[in-house]
């Protein structure tokens, strides 16, 4: 009884934690993965960077698309789902435990996003301080307050920081 009261407890710790730092886990419906992939439009070869990239299925279906993919996750059970999940894509994929925010952000060609309203603004800043120019930007659902975006569909949005 005290193990299953332990595991039921980290993991609504797990689960919660992230309610702090971002957007609780919440997976983007398969249309929409496709959909943002499509307007990111990248070369293969090229790198994504995944902001907050839960069980992993965004880094597949763009490692399938022959990118270089970065996936943060804050919740340890779900980055190491993602990273299972994406062992078979090892060349292209990479999955980091940890706060997005706090980290150093490696070169790349476009970020994806599915976070929360109270966290978009500061990603335009954390953007502009950290990502290497050209960038774009697609967020699935919420918006940059102080930007227009360039495009928009589904409930995509699409930003270009130049
Ligand atoms: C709404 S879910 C989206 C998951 C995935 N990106 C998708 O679209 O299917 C947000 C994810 O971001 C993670 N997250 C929230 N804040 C984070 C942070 N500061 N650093 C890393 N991951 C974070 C959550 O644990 C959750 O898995």
């Amino acid at each position: 009884m005290p193990i299953l009261l332990g595991i039921v407890g980290a993991l609504i710790l797990f689960f919660s934690i992230v309610l702090l730092r971002g957007a609780p886990y919440l997976p983007t419906l398969t249309k929409q993965v496709e959909t943002a992939l499509d307007l990111v439009d990248l070369k293969p070869g090229d790198t994504l960077l995944e902001l907050g990239c839960g069980d992993g299925k965004v880094l597949i279906a763009a490692a399938k698309r022959g990118w270089n993919v970065v996936g943060y996750e804050l919740n340890p059970l779900l980055a190491l789902i993602a990273w299972l999940r994406t062992l078979k894509y090892k060349g292209h994929v990479r999955v980091v435990w940890g706060d997005f925010w706090n980290k150093q952000w490696p070169p790349h060609q476009a970020i994806f996003v599915f976070l929360l309203d109270p966290f978009m603004q500061k990603l335009d800043t954390k953007i502009i301080q950290s990502s290497s120019k050209p960038v774009k930007l697609v967020s699935f659902a919420f918006q940059i307050p102080s930007r227009k975006p360039k495009a928009s569909k589904d409930g995509l949005f699409v930003y270009e920081y130049k």
